[in-house]
């Protein structure tokens, strides 16, 4: 059994609701139930940098389980490439001795796909570190779902509900942007559960003709309007091909030079992408002669009061997370499995992405009600 007094605790990466519930977990299990400290770090990994503190206790941890972001807030620093003065440092080592003159004896990291790096970055720095897993694209890999996913499923979903009514009329085709660069399980769970008739996310790419060709066969039976739920990051093929090319590229380079210039060419991809959306609206347009409209959705998919399922799952997590630092079991990320929770080491989900499988239940269940995916 470890003897674990004092632990850290710290929001990375884009925030997510839930977030403060997951908090609320870990503290109520260490302070209350195991009689630990907690000291939570403010913006991410920049916290521990910059000594910026905020002692948990009963009243920090009362009235958070229902409250949007992140009391702690958060970042996107890494701790080995912050930006400190406009340059780019290795702060490791700070964060090592930062972590030892605070007399930590663990320290939890709540965030995404990113986060689980810099935690196993960490971990094998020496630190006792715990992650848990949170995103509203739901990509982290070995947990059956992350927190923040059911919030914005709801709130997506509700979104393309209330398009509905006006793109029907009016006679319209509504583009509705949806989050996800690189993992389309929103776009797709909000496009079931919404009913859109065309849902391209990235794993799929699209050829617009075969979208345009979707939405001409609803108005020749008679539905003028259709709504088309995509992704961030859904690309048309021709994208697509370009993108991989560069990535297999960058994965293939034998040196620094041919790494660097792949690498420029994955971000001129990418600026390219910018506006993508609003292209492929103007683009359907002319196609189908159907008036159409973009709405992007943005970050209100991200804010807000996190859904019961999120609090529950933030919760469960958490409380599951103050056991596990009880037990002195580390350098592991808390998944859930089914109803109950486990502790996956770091290595194992560090640098894994959990796409959308080509077979994936919800595609054939999409294909069979007749949703275009673009393909
Ligand atoms: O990682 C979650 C996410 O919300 C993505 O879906 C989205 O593309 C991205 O963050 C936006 O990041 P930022 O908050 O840095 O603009």
């Amino acid at each position: 059994m470890a003897n674990t007094k004092r632990i850290g605790i710290l929001t990375a990466g884009g925030d997510s609701p839930g977030l403060n519930a997951a908090i609320r977990g870990v503290g109520k299990t260490a302070l209350g139930f195991y009689g630990m400290e907690i000291i939570g770090f403010r913006d991410g990994f920049r916290g521990l940098v910059e000594d910026r503190r905020l002692k948990l206790d009963k009243t920090t941890l009362a009235g958070i389980l229902t409250v949007g972001g992140t009391i702690l807030g958060t970042s996107r620093d890494k701790p080995h490439r912050m930006m400190i003065d406009g340059r780019t440092h290795d702060m490791t080592e700070v964060i090592v001795k930062n972590y030892k003159r605070y007399g930590l004896d663990a320290l939890v990291c709540l965030g995404g796909g990113g986060t689980q790096k810099s935690a196993l970055r960490l971990h094998e720095a020496g630190l006792n570190v715990i992650t848990l897993p949170k995103t509203i694209d739901n990509d982290v890999a070995l947990t059956d779902a992350t927190f923040g996913f059911a919030t914005a499923l709801d709130i997506a979903t509700e979104t393309i509900d209330r398009l509905h009514s006006t793109a029907h009329s009016h006679h319209r085709i509504i583009v509705a942007e949806i989050m996800g660069h690189r993992a389309g399980w929103l776009t797709l769970g909000s496009g079931i559960a919404g009913g859109a008739d065309v849902i391209l996310i990235p794993e799929i790419p699209y050829d617009v003709e075969k979208i345009a060709a979707a939405i001409r066969r609803r108005s020749e039976s008679g539905t003028n309007f259709s709504i088309v739920a995509v992704a961030e990051g859904a690309m048309s093929r021709d994208d697509a091909r370009a993108y991989n090319a560069a990535e297999t590229r960058k994965g293939k380079a034998r040196n620094q030079k041919e790494k660097h210039a792949a690498k420029v060419d994955i971000a001129t991809l990418e600026a390219k992408h910018v506006g993508n959306t609003l292209r492929l609206a103007h683009q359907l347009e002319q196609l189908t002669r159907l008036e159409s409209r973009l709405t992007i959705l943005g970050y209100v998919q991200r804010g807000g009061t996190p859904s019961p399922a999120d609090r529950l799952l933030a919760t469960r997590l958490g409380s599951a997370c103050g056991d596990l630092i009880h037990e002195g079991v580390f350098g592991v990320m808390v998944a859930a499995r089914g109803d109950r929770t486990e502790p996956v080491p770091l290595e194992k989900v560090a640098g894994k992405r959990k796409i959308v499988p080509p077979n994936h239940p919800w595609i054939e269940t999409a294909r069979r009600v007749g949703t275009c995916l673009g393909d």
